[in-house]
């Protein structure tokens, strides 16, 4: 027999006003991506039917950024109860089929839950007698912003009370309501059809249907889950302890794949980092997205890399910034004080001072000498520098795009390259030496007389 399948739901349309922000709350981002996105990824494993993502009025960039999830709005944002409501019309046909168990509703601003945690909520609400509902509950160290679960004298759940609406013993509860649920498919809709909007905040609260299917005879189960993982976010500060838990794993993460992080606590990561094997990060390093390291790499100190992809045995750092595009080859060594940005180092090449490569593409062997800048940039348009192999770029070389220079030619140093520079040839672009004997003496002398008359 397959396993039933069940269909996901995340609301993301509330207004997020604690975050005093003009972006929507779900986009936030954690470790590099949007909050909303962390969700998203902790529902894949678990092969939902339908992931949806409910959002609110004028929020295009949320519905970008969940793509090709599908979206439904929910305007105006009345609650979470109203939220899932909002998803009915593109959830009732797919529910129809009758092969989709559950649905999870979880939210968009709880973002450090996973995978595990997930499937452990499904399991206990399918657990034979089935129950209707199965809510996720946790312990927080502060339970004051979250709702609080009242449980029958058997444990079960009896309803849930929202903070604001609390009477003071049940503010005393320490259980609380984590924001995810598992229902039965087949009840949702009809559960939802009936919560009133009779509260603090004249909303359709979605913890409104466990008071409703307890009254009906129906089973609601409470799960107790990680702590860690179902803390909402709501504030910036919030955001900012999501981001120390997120980090901690992910560096965990790193070294367990065989990293080794001479100060884990001052490397930052994001989500989608790739470190290979025996790579030794450095004190001080900070990973944008989409950075991919591969095996016996060195990241020294400072280092700040986005969007690169860095190849065996590479040395980068100390202080180097690695932005969108680069791509450093094999053996490639970058050093201290230098940018690389959409351009490509071939194996073995060397840039190790002081230097901004753009828009170029580098062979392999070559050696850029201290100093040297491609110019790519015309106020206008940007233009590539195309460098061979085994090439010598002398140092403070200006290199004026659109410009290429052949395998092994030879740079002199402080050369302003126009044009494109054969292979093997030997280019100097810079005005001659002109030594003047005696010239300087006499202008001190010339100086000095000046300043007494004066
Ligand atoms: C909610 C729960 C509370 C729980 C807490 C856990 C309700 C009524 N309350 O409170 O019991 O302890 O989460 O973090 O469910 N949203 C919409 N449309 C709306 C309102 C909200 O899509 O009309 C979305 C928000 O974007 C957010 C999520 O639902 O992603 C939760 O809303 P939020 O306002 O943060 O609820 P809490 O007050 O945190
Ligand atoms: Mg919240």
């Amino acid at each position: 027999m397959t396993e039933p399948r069940f269909a996901a739901v995340i609301l993301a349309a509330g207004e997020g006003t604690r975050m005093r922000s003009s972006r929507p709350k779900v986009l936030h981002e954690l470790a590099g991506w949007p909050m909303v996105r962390h969700v998203i990824e902790a529902l894949r494993p678990l092969d939902p039917a339908v992931t949806m993502v409910v959002v609110g009025e004028g929020m295009d960039a949320v519905a970008e950024a969940v793509a090709p999830a599908p979206t439904c709005m929910q305007s105006p944002p009345r609650g979470t109860g109203d939220a899932v409501r909002s998803a009915r019309q593109t959830l009732a046909p797919r529910l129809e089929k009758g092969d989709i168990a559950d649905v999870v509703v979880l939210f968009g601003d709880t973002p450090l839950l996973r995978a595990e945690t997930i499937r452990a909520l499904l399991d206990a609400r399918r657990r034979a007698p089935a129950a209707a509902i199965a809510a996720a509950g946790f312990r927080p160290t502060d339970p004051s912003p979250y709702g609080r679960f009242v449980l029958d004298r058997d444990g079960a759940l009896e309803r849930i009370v929202e903070a604001r609406d609390a009477k003071p013993e049940e503010a005393a509860i320490g259980l609380c309501n984590g924001g995810i649920m598992a229902v039965d498919s087949r009840l949702l809709f009809a559960l939802l059809d009936r919560i009133g909007n009779d509260n603090a905040k004249r909303e359709y609260y979605l913890t409104g249907i466990v008071g409703i299917a307890r009254a009906d005879g129906l089973t609601a189960r409470v799960v107790e889950l990680p702590a860690d993982e179902l803390v909402g976010v709501n504030t910036r500060a919030e955001l900012a302890q999501a981001e120390a838990v997120l980090q901690d794993r992910l560096r965990k993460r790193a070294m367990d794949n065989g990293a080794t992080l001479i100060a884990p606590e001052t490397v930052f990561f994001s989500a989608d980092t790739r470190l290979g094997r025996d790579v030794v990060v450095e004190p001080n390093v900070f990973f944008g997205p989409e950075v991919t390291v591969g095996d016996n790499v060195q990241i020294l100190g400072f280092s700040h890399l986005t969007g690169a992809n860095i190849g065996d045995g590479a040395r980068v750092g100390p202080f180097a910034r690695m932005r969108p595009g680069a791509i450093l080859e094999q053996d490639v060594h970058v050093g201290n004080f230098v940018e690389i940005k959409a351009t490509r180092l071939g194996a073995g090449a060397k840039a190790n001072h002081l230097s901004y490569l753009g828009d170029s593409d580098i062979g392999g062997g070559t050696n850029i000498g201290a100093g040297t800048i491609t110019c790519n940039y015309d106020g206008f348009n940007k233009h590539r520098t195309v460098i061979g192999n085994n090439a010598f770029i002398g140092t403070n070389t200006a290199f004026v795009a659109p410009v290429s220079i052949g395998d092994g030619a030879y740079i002199a140093t402080g050369s302003v390259i126009t044009s494109d520079v054969p292979a093997d040839a030997l280019s100097i672009a810079r005005a001659r030496q002109v030594d003047k004997p005696g010239r300087a003496a006499e202008l001190r002398e010339r100086l000095k007389q000046q300043r007494k008359n004066s």
